[in-house]
């Protein structure tokens, strides 16, 4: 009698119940494979597109400051300005401090927002720095601290050096996790900045130097 509950005979076409409940467990392995399936695409697609904040920034060359060491240029979208660093041609705007060991040299993407409570600071030509206007914040045009309450140099954002086909042949390097300017290498075509991979700026001492302030 419990056989016959428990089965249904094959000449009838049923199945056991241990059958049955095979099936239900393949059935769930199968939806669980599923979900984590939908979960891994859901992560591998880019959340933010192209030319979006948060997403990659195509830059061409000639959107680049034109001479190393030359006003910095705003992409008001990517919220983000663009700096062309060369300490071996030093000027008033960019040279290289007693306490930097080597020369600043490269493109670097640097984040329009102050380090010390967010507010948007600005390029100010007359005294070739950024200028926060919220608490006094300056920085050199590499992002470097002149002047606190900002509690570090400004952060900047990953670069890639593109070559005219797409191929990524130099990106952004870091030193202590921040990134360094980028030298662009024979065949750069243009430039991708990466808002969604953001480091913070260097924590040097201010740069007594760049207003004569030195003890
Ligand atoms: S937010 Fe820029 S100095 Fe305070």
């Amino acid at each position: 009698m419990a056989n016959a509950a428990a089965s249904v005979s094959a000449g009838s076409g049923g199945i056991t119940r241990r059958e049955f409940l095979y099936y239900i467990w393949g059935a769930s392995i199968a939806l669980v494979a599923a979900q984590s399936a939908g979960l891994l695409v859901w992560f591998l697609i880019p959340k933010f597109r192209e030319g979006e904040f948060g997403g990659k920034f195509p830059v061409s060359l000639d959107s680049l400051p034109p001479d190393p060491n030359s006003e910095p240029v705003n992409f008001a979208d990517g919220r983000f300005w663009l700096v062309n660093l060369d300490t071996t041609q030093s000027n008033a705007l960019m040279y290289q401090a007693e306490d930097e060991s080597q020369p600043i040299k490269g493109v670097a993407a640097i984040y329009k927002v102050c380090t010390h409570l967010g507010c948007i600071y600005s390029w100010t030509p007359a005294n070739d720095r950024f200028e926060c206007p919220c608490h006094g914040s300056k920085y050199r045009l590499d992002g470097r601290r002149i002047e606190s309450p900002a509690p570090r140099s400004l952060d900047r954002f990953k670069l890639e050096a593109l070559a005219e086909d797409g191929t990524v042949l130099a990106e952004s390097s870091l030193v202590n996790d921040v990134y360094q300017p980028l030298e662009l290498p024979d065949g750069t075509f243009s430039l991708s900045v990466d808002t969604g991979d953001r480091k913070k700026g260097n924590s040097l001492p201010l740069l007594c130097s760049f207003t004569g302030s030195c003890p």
